[in-house]
């Protein structure tokens, strides 16, 4: 473990474990929380992230405590490794990402391109440089494929069958890590996360439900609603996402584990949970629109590995969660 040696009075030698930590994506949504998180904690991190999705805005306080900003693109095999080997992290989180569904079907080879090739190089980086841990953001909303024919919440033993470009991206990312760890014992973790939501998340683009509906309630516009709205999400907040993920990198656990709450929340249930904080009372009634392709009816993901193997549970009602979030707009 990579430290800092210090002599104290006497003069012997103490040495202080300073983690160093690189988080992909880290100017995004969920990353930015987790360098805040890392640096509460005294790691020393770095961030490599192309501001495609994320912003400099992200990384004001973490930026200012100390934190290194590497702009770079994770399909540059050369600049990824080139920064992994400077900063020499224990752990890599790898988060960076395309993270759109209706993207990952518009435009597939470019899905494959960041999730596929780029995860392969930040993965074969941390190998080269000899890391400690990976813990690689996956998903369970999209990596399970249609839940109507699964049991739910789903475990992750249930079969993978993914009905977009997005979803089988990460799978393939989780298949690289597994060959990994058989080629080289290569530590990682894999979360599948559920439909993460909290403050910072980009209501422009088309991930962030949540984010989306809170930015039109506090602007009194009138939500959409893509399908007749019964259709289900496991929704988790951001600071629980970041627990897990902090817990996950501090031990050796293998393989794939499901961070959500294992509730299915239906679109409908959300704008009921929102309309409470309408202004003035008005509501939040929606529009109907077609159902998009690639999306599926019925999801949630049961956490139970997650609370075995990492002591991890969801802490945040749904209520507690939306308002925090409407409460930072
Ligand atoms: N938000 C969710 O509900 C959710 C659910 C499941 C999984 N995930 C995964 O969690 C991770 C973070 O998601 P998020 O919601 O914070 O998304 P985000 O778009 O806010 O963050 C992604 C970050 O990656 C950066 N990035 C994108 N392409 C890059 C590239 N080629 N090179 C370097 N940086 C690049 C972006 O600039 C951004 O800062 C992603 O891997 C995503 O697939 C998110």
């Amino acid at each position: 473990m990579p430290g800092r040696r210090l002599a104290n009075p006497q003069g012997l030698l103490l040495v202080c474990a300073v983690m160093k930590s690189l988080v992909t994506g880290g100017a995004g949504f969920i990353g930015s929380h987790l360098v805040d998180a890392l640096l509460r904690r005294g790691d020393e991190v770095t961030i490599f992230d192309d501001l495609s999705s994320g912003s400099r805005e992200n990384l004001a306080s973490a930026l200012a405590s100390g934190a290194t900003l590497v702009e770079g693109d994770i399909c540059d095999a050369d600049r990824i490794q080139a920064a992994v080997n400077d900063f020499n992290p224990g752990t890599i989180f790898h988060l960076a990402a395309q993270g759109e569904v209706r993207r990952s079907i518009d435009e597939p080879a470019f899905d494959a391109s960041v999730n596929v090739v780029g995860a392969v190089n930040v993965i074969d980086a941390g190998q080269k440089a000899g890391l400690d841990r990976f813990v690689f953001a996956s998903t369970g909303g999209a990596i399970y494929g249609e839940g109507d024919r699964l049991d739910l919440p789903a475990a992750e033993s249930s079969l993978l069958e993914p009905l977009c470009p997005y979803g089988l991206s990460k799978m393939v990312g989780e298949k690289y890590l597994e060959l990994y760890r058989r080629m080289y014992m290569f530590n990682s973790v894999a979360l599948r996360f559920g439909n993460v939501y909290g403050p910072r998340q980009n209501p422009k683009g088309e991930a962030g439900v949540v984010a989306i509906f809170c930015e039109l309630l506090k602007q009194g516009g009138r939500p959409v609603v893509f399908g007749d709205g019964t259709q289900t999400r496991d929704y988790v907040y951001v600071d629980d996402v970041v627990e897990a993920i902090v817990a996950a990198s501090r031990t050796d656990v293998e393989g794939a584990i499901n961070v959500g709450t294992g509730v299915e929340i239906s679109l409908l249930q959300l704008l009921e949970a929102l309309a409470k904080h309408s202004p003035e009372g008005k509501g939040f009634e929606p529009e109907f629109d077609e159902k998009r392709p690639g999306e599926v009816m019925r999801i949630a993901i049961d956490p139970s590995r997650a609370g075995l193997e990492l002591g991890w549970s969801p802490s945040t009602s749904l209520e507690a969660g939306l308002k925090e979030t409407l409460d930072a707009l």
